[in-house]
């Protein structure tokens, strides 16, 4: 798909069947990372094949970790050690991915050569200064544009002291920027949060030997450790599983299994609000996979109402509003968004983004600075700005198929980043969309 793509959608059919979601892009960032600076050679298994985890694979291979793909989804990473990266010949493309840019600024800031990290447009609005604050506190020097934005300029060669960091913003992406510069610190790091954030980072550097000690919102590590390679088995990605989990809730005489999705409780907020809207989701087969709690999950439609969503539940569905959104459309009444303004620093100002896209449908929407207010009601014919936002697009795709018209959803290709293959995997389980140019 190209950047001029864009997409039909319109009223389907009922959603039925099993649907195979793609790999979990925060963990496939941090396998192919912890992977390139492990001693040894690790096997990745599930994943994502999606624009941004492949944009940091490429990172490494330009640093001199040889990186093969036996097959889709899989890879084999030769670790270099921590000590064995090579100084890139050229700027790094980031692509879309803040989890690539803001995790690299941690480890490049330790390295002994220069780097510069740059992003697509959407990345290079998006603020650094929390990531380069920390990392300037714990001895780093990195340069970026005035307002905080890529790219970063990385000044290699700078001794770097372990540091105690209170978060300001909860942030897996910061906490584990730091903790990454704390590997290559001297003495102990330690990070806490305002909220307790997913553990990825901290769960896989255990995986491949890292002594860390974490509890939720706090972890500590000491400097000086070295990575011993690991086999990451990847869990399908939860956020991707929400469209069609928030899908299947809205349309009528839906049903449908998402196999052995990913449940780290930090990132299954959506399930909560959606339950408190009367959504009627099984959880089957629990399972352990790669170290995280996985499950198939069941959808049925079920009429939802509105609700308020409780402000302690939001870090844990950072990235699901804009589905919420759409279920809230859906659902009798009216549904209260608080406590989310970091959703205007994402790939887009996702409360801007589906307020305006809603309103344009025929929807009252309430927008705040920090949330917004959305009267559900049916939903009319529009043209939908995604602002190259992936999970913009892909929400309103699902709009699209409660709409009384036809819903254009412009500027689609970046769902690619994050769920290559969403139009095929949801129009075989339904969805009324086509793909246009
Ligand atoms: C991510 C953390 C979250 C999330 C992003 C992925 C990660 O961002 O929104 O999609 O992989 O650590 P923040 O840490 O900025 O909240």
């Amino acid at each position: 798909m190209t950047a001029q793509c864009y997409w039909i959608a319109r009223k389907g059919s009922a959603l039925q069947g099993t649907l195979a979601i793609p790999g979990d892009k925060s963990i496939s960032h941090r396998a192919v990372m912890f992977a390139a600076l492990a001693d040894g050679t690790s096997h990745i298994d599930g994943f994502l094949e999606g624009e941004d985890t492949r944009a940091t694979a490429t990172i490494f291979s330009q640093m001199g970790v040889r990186i093969e793909t036996p097959s889709a989804s899989q890879r084999i990473v030769h670790g270099v050690g921590v000590d064995g990266l090579k100084p890139p010949p050229r700027e790094l493309d980031c692509g879309n991915a803040g989890t690539g840019m803001r995790l690299l600024a941690g480890l490049l800031a330790a390295q002994p050569f220069d780097s510069t990290l740059i992003g697509d447009a959407s990345l290079s609005k998006r603020p650094m200064r929390r990531v380069t604050a920390p990392l300037a506190q714990m001895g780093a020097k990195i340069d970026t544009r005035a307002d905080g934005t890529p790219p970063l300029h990385i000044h290699g060669g700078q001794p770097l002291q372990g540091i105690d960091y209170e978060l300001p913003v909860a942030s897996a992406q910061v906490k584990s920027a730091v903790l990454l510069a704390g590997l290559y610190a001297h003495g102990e790091t330690c990070v806490v949060e305002p909220h307790p954030t997913r553990d990825y980072s901290e769960r896989m550097l255990r995986a491949f030997g890292v002594e860390i000690e974490f509890s939720p919102g706090k972890a500590r590590l000491r400097g000086g450790q070295r990575l011993r390679a690991a086999d990451i088995s990847v869990p399908a990605d939860f956020s991707s599983a929400a469209f069609f989990i928030v899908a299947a809730s809205i349309i009528p005489g839906s049903e449908v299994r998402l196999g052995s999705v990913g449940l780290n409780p930090r990132r299954t907020g959506l399930l909560t609000a959606l339950r408190l809207m009367g959504a009627d989701i099984r959880e089957e087969n629990h399972a352990e996979q790669g170290g995280e709690q996985v499950a198939d999950l069941v959808v049925r439609y079920a009429p939802l109402h509105g609700a308020e969503i409780p402000e302690a539940v939001v870090p844990d569905m950072i990235d699901e509003f804009p589905a919420l959104f759409v279920a809230a459309a859906a659902a009798s009444g009216k549904t209260v968004v608080r406590g989310a303004a970091e959703l205007r620093v994402k790939e887009s100002d996702r409360l801007a983004a589906m307020a305006t896209g809603l309103r344009s449908l025929g929807l009252r929407v309430d927008e705040t600075e920090d949330g917004a207010t959305i009267h559900g009601g049916p939903l009319g014919s529009g043209t939908i700005e995604s602002h190259g936002d992936h999970r913009i697009s892909m929400a309103f795709a699902i709009a699209g198929q409660l709409s009384t018209g036809e819903v254009r959803i412009n500027d689609v290709a970046n769902v690619a980043t994050s769920f290559p293959g969403f139009d095929t995997l949801s129009v075989g389980a339904g969805f009324g969309l086509s793909v246009r140019s």
